[in-house]
Order: C-alpha cells, then structure tokens, then sequence
C-alpha cells in the first residue's frame, strides 16, 4: 500500500471550525437534507466538489497581477490561446465561463428535436442540455463499467461495438455527435482508455460523425493513462494530452476542475463548427476574448493548465484518492474500486441496503454523513436523475456519495478523520432513515430541492 505524499508545502491557511454534533443537526435541517444548501461556515471538511475549489499555487497566484485588463484582445487571452493551441493541437478557441456553458453552446449548434447523443455516459448538466434541445442520450459505457467492485483499469470505456451498431442505425443525420467524458464524473470518477478513444475515432470516421471530449477531468485521466495503459508507459503526459486531443474534434472543459481556476473553454479543429458556434459565444457568455472569465482568472487557467502537464501535480488526487479508499475498505465500508479520480465514491446502495432507492439512499448518507462529521459530501444517485415526463422516478445505476478531493487541499491527517468517522457512520447504519421530498424543483433538482426524513 502506498501512503500519498504531499508534493508541496502549505503557504497559505484558511481556519476551519468544526462545530458540536448539536448544531451540525441543527443546520442540516435548516437545509432541507441537501448539502447543497448549508452554509459552508459549518462545514468543517468541504468535500462537496473538486469544482472552483481547487488549491492554486504560488505561480498562478503570481501570474493574476500581470493580467492584462481589456475587454477585447488583451495579451492575457492571447496566452491563454497560445497555450490551449500547444496542448490540445487545436487552432480554434472560445472561452466560457464554466463547462456547461460550452455544454449549452454545443447542444444549442448541434442538438435538434429528434437527435442522438450517445456518450460514454452522462454528466447532469450534459444531460439536462441536451433535453432542453429536444435531444435525447444513450449511455454506452461498457455493461462492466457499472459494476460497483472491480479491478478493470478504465471503467469509463465506451462500449464501441454498441456504438458503431446504434451508428449503422441512425447514421450521421441523427447523431448529434458523439460525446467521450474524461475521468468519468457520475459512476465513480473513472478513467477511459486511450485505445478506446481510438476505437471510437474509427466508428466516427466510419460514419461522419462528429467526436466531442469533455476534458473536465482530463488531469486525473491523464495520470490513469500513463499508470495503467501499457501504451502510454513511457510517454510524458505532454505526449499523451496530445494523443488525446488527436483523436478529437472538439474539446471542451471545465476550467473549475481542468487549470484549478474558474471558467471553461472549447477548443474546436474545424474552422467551419468553429463558425457555427462562435455567435452564441458575445451572446450568453462575453467578447470573445474573455467568454465571462475575469483576465486574472484566464492568467492561473494559463498557468494551471501548464502545471496540469507535470506528474507529481496531477498525482494528487488519484493518490490521495487511492489512500482514501484502501482505509475504508480495510474497515468494512463499501466503496467503488478500483479508486478514481474526483473523489472517494462511497457505495450507498450497500450502506443503506435497509432503506428503499425510492427513499434516496445516496441522499439520506450525504446528509447523515455530514450531521456524524463535519464532512460535506454530494448526493450522487437517483436524486440527482430528472424524473420521467409522466413523473416516474428514473432510478440511477448506482446510489453514490461521492466525497470529493479538491487538488492539494486536505491533509494526510484530515482524511484520517474522515475515515474515521464514516466507520463509525457504518457501524451505526441502521439509525439512518430515507428521505422524502418536501420541495422538489423540475430542472436539477438536486441543487436546491428541499427533503425531510421518511
Ligand atoms: N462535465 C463534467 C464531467 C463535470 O464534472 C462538470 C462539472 C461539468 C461538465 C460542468 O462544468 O460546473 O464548470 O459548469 N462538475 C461539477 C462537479 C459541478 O461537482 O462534479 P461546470
């Protein structure tokens, strides 16, 4: 077993409380069970996200005072092009200011009433977009990649032989295209191979389709790749950003979580879906060379996408991700193996067996889990699905609650507590009860929906 190892050294603090049982009870109730709606002065370990959370070093820091402030063609946006063009081999650029506003842009171009997205599999605001342009997905991620315990290397693969069947189906006029997600976010933060992409290249050129790569999680990926991908042994993470990108058309990002900032970005091959997308950009985001980002935002993205090509940084997570998960498996507490990257995806579908999924096992351990601890984790599961238009529940594959590990943010020592109280969560499950929903919003429920206990 390996213990993680901080490639860094603290310089900067922020104080943490961590408040009396009492008061956390207090406030979970305050916020409908949803641990989106706490405040985070009564948070003691935030593990909601990895998303606008992230620690930014010293250089990022260093490189916000030379933001150049200008609302068209400053010099920061150029550096931020420059670097995106370098990485990706891309020539085309247009900045957001978050991933889902890339996600609105692409559905808004390429989704029409009738269309197909297949993916990988889904990520909620993907999904809600899609919907919203009268688009439909179909998750294809391979049968074995939804099994909760396993040891397979790249739960994320898409399964292409589904892929190129649903393709000589429908054929290019109504797939939309084709969407791959890096580190994939909702079954457990797992990686897809780089022989996969390639093979889902093949089907895309087979049948004119469109190839599109949410790179959101790219960074731990990218460290899956070269740790269990024979091909990508001996290349440098350099190399292997680049073999990725080849295989795309379009590559959009989350820079909340990809360069540790805020904002996002699309980068596109072709100049022609370049221009098809490019007006919606002054429209709902900013001037094309800022898209809703501040210019001292842009200056870390520039330099945090740099630092996302050296090793010993994008090692973070999955390591103390990996740490994390061995811990609580040793004390008996299910988990989603082989560790990801994003977090430490706890298995609610087991912890909670004595509650029914219609009771939101995920959402009722997200919010025990909080009151026994401090710690602030996400429901992952079927309170995060939209309900079916006649208003059926659409019950998740899986029931997680995903604890997140924001880059060089949490100690060695600070997980050990985490650990430690989650076992004694586990070992005192059955007081736990389900939830029902007091207030229940249509669209993204999960954000702001209000529950009680059963
Ligand atoms: N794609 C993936 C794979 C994501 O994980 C996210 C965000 C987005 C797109 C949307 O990006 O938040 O910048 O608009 N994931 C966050 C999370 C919200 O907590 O996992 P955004």
């Amino acid at each position: 077993e390996t213990i993680p190892l901080e490639m860094h050294k603290v310089r900067i603090v922020q104080k943490l409380t961590l408040l009396p049982i009492e008061d956390r009870l207090k406030a979970m109730d305050d916020a409908g069970n949803n641990t989106f709606l706490l405040q985070n002065c009564d948070v003691f370990m935030d593990m909601l996200t990895d998303s606008g959370v992230n620690a930014m070093s010293d250089q990022q820091l260093a490189a916000m005072m030379i933001a150049d402030d200008s609302y068209a063609g400053s010099a920061t946006y150029t550096r931020l092009e420059a670097k995106l063009r370098e990485l990706f081999g891309m020539h085309y650029i247009l900045p957001t200011h978050q991933g889902r506003a890339c996600e609105n842009i692409l559905a808004q171009t390429f989704v029409k009433p009738g269309t197909i997205v297949p993916m990988n599999y889904h990520f909620t605001t993907t999904k809600a977009h899609i919907t919203l342009n009268g688009g439909v997905i179909e998750e294809l991620v391979k049968k074995e990649g939804l099994e909760v315990t396993s040891d397979l290397p790249f739960k994320g693969d898409i399964d292409t032989e589904a892929l190129e069947a649903l393709a000589r189906k429908e054929g290019a006029d109504k797939i939309a295209f084709v969407r791959m997600e890096a580190g994939t976010n909702l079954i457990g933060g797992q990686p897809i191979s780089l022989a996969n992409l390639a093979d889902v290249r093949r089907v895309c050129d087979k049948y004119g389709l469109i190839l599109v790569f949410d790179a959101s999680l790219l960074a731990d990926n990218l460290y899956f790749m070269k740790e269990r991908e024979d091909s990508c042994k001996d290349l440098s993470i350099r190399e292997i950003t680049r073999r990725v990108a080849d295989l795309c058309d379009i590559i959009y990002f989350s820079a909340r979580k990809l360069g540790c900032v805020r904002g996002g970005g699309i980068c596109i091959r072709d100049e022609g879906l370049y221009k098809r997308m490019r007006g919606l950009v002054p429209l709902y985001e900013g001037f094309l060379t800022y898209g809703g980002m501040s210019v001292r935002e842009i200056e870390a993205l520039t330099v945090g996408l740099e630092e996302t090509m050296d090793e010993d940084m994008i090692n973070q997570g999955p390591q103390f991700i990996a740490y994390m998960v061995s811990e609580l498996l040793k004390r008996g507490v299910p988990v989603i193996t082989p560790a990801g990257g994003l977090g430490c995806h706890i298995d609610a579908m087991r912890f909670l067996d004595h509650i029914p999924q219609a009771e939101y096992r995920a959402g009722a351990l997200a919010s025990a889990c909080y009151i026994a601890s401090g710690v602030r984790g996400m429901e992952r599961g079927t309170l995060s699905e939209q309900r079916n238009p006649d208003g059926t529940e659409v019950f998740s594959n899986m029931e997680l609650l995903r604890l997140a590990l924001p880059r060089r943010v949490f100690t060695r020592s600070q997980i050990d507590y985490a650990v430690d109280r989650i076992d004694w969560l586990y070992q005192n499950r059955k007081m736990i009860d389900g939830l029902v929903f007091v207030e229940e919003p249509e669209i993204l429920r999960f954000f702001y929906g209000r529950l009680k206990p059963v």
